[in-house]
């Protein structure tokens, strides 16, 4: 069995004090997730202050983007082997923020991916729509062509050792979540496209899940857990949709 995973998202928010804030309602309410992985991927400016709440407890950190290089003259790119130094397991690769406002490409995302597993973080690579590709009827076309990049360059066996999540670009900070329907059409055919790794890969919903949708996203068949942005950044929050990946 697939142990669900809820990954929070912080993307560029908070200050040193309301992630203290944060940490401290995660680490008083965590006892109470028994069986979901936990993990907050945090701005790499806050990973010190996050590993140094965080050590020590059931929840893991990582970082939300990674450069393609081990190190160099990359001026302002933070490298994997910098990640793994701040304790981080996971690393999200190619957000859709990332593809869209930094145009990074289905290539460089394949790079990316290896870099992550390079430094010996688990990579958590982001696939979706948006929506205009969505109602062109072309989401699985889009999906595969994201996934086929990081196979292609990474083979089958590496990316069964990542982790996928399914982002609708439609669906991420809108409030308009996929339907469970929706979202399980989409996960069970990007576990097919996984081929041999295809039971062992956990493949997460992300896009507005919060307190309220978590539980019935979460019962799908094929949604091993979620990768949260907005309700990452309140605890109870969060924390609900921890307990809701609870199995
Ligand atoms: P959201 O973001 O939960 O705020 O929609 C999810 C994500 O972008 O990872």
């Amino acid at each position: 069995m697939r142990q669900p995973l809820v990954a929070g998202n912080w993307k560029m928010n908070g200050s040193r004090a309301s992630i203290a804030e944060l940490l401290g309602g995660l680490k008083a309410g965590i006892g109470q997730v028994t069986t979901a992985e936990v993990a907050v991927c945090a701005p790499a400016i806050y990973l010190a202050d996050t590993r140094a709440q965080l050590d020590g407890t059931p929840v893991a950190w990582g970082g939300q983007d990674v450069s393609v290089h081990a190190s160099g003259a990359y001026t302002g790119e933070i490298a994997g082997p910098m990640l793994a130094d701040f304790g981080c397991r996971f690393v999200i690769i190619g957000h859709s923020e990332r593809r869209a406002y930094h145009g990074e490409s289905d290539q460089t995302v394949a790079e990316k991916f290896t870099a992550a597993q390079a430094a010996g973080l688990v990579p958590i690579l982001c696939v979706g729509e948006t929506l205009e590709e969505r109602e062109q009827g072309i989401t699985e076309q889009v999906v595969a062509r994201q996934l086929d990049a990081v196979i292609a360059h990474c083979g089958l066996d590496a990316v069964g050792e990542g982790v996928i999540a399914y982002e609708p670009v439609w669906a991420i900070g809108t409030g308009k979540t996929a339907t469970p329907e929706q979202a399980q059409e989409v996960h069970a055919f990007i576990r097919g496209r996984l081929a041999a790794v295809a039971d062992k890969v956990r493949v997460l919903y992300g896009g507005s899940m919060n307190p309220k949708n978590a539980a019935e996203l979460l019962a799908q068949a094929d949604i091993d857990g979620g990768l949260i942005g907005g309700a990452s950044l309140k605890a109870d929050d969060f924390l609900a949709v921890c307990s809701a990946a609870n199995r």
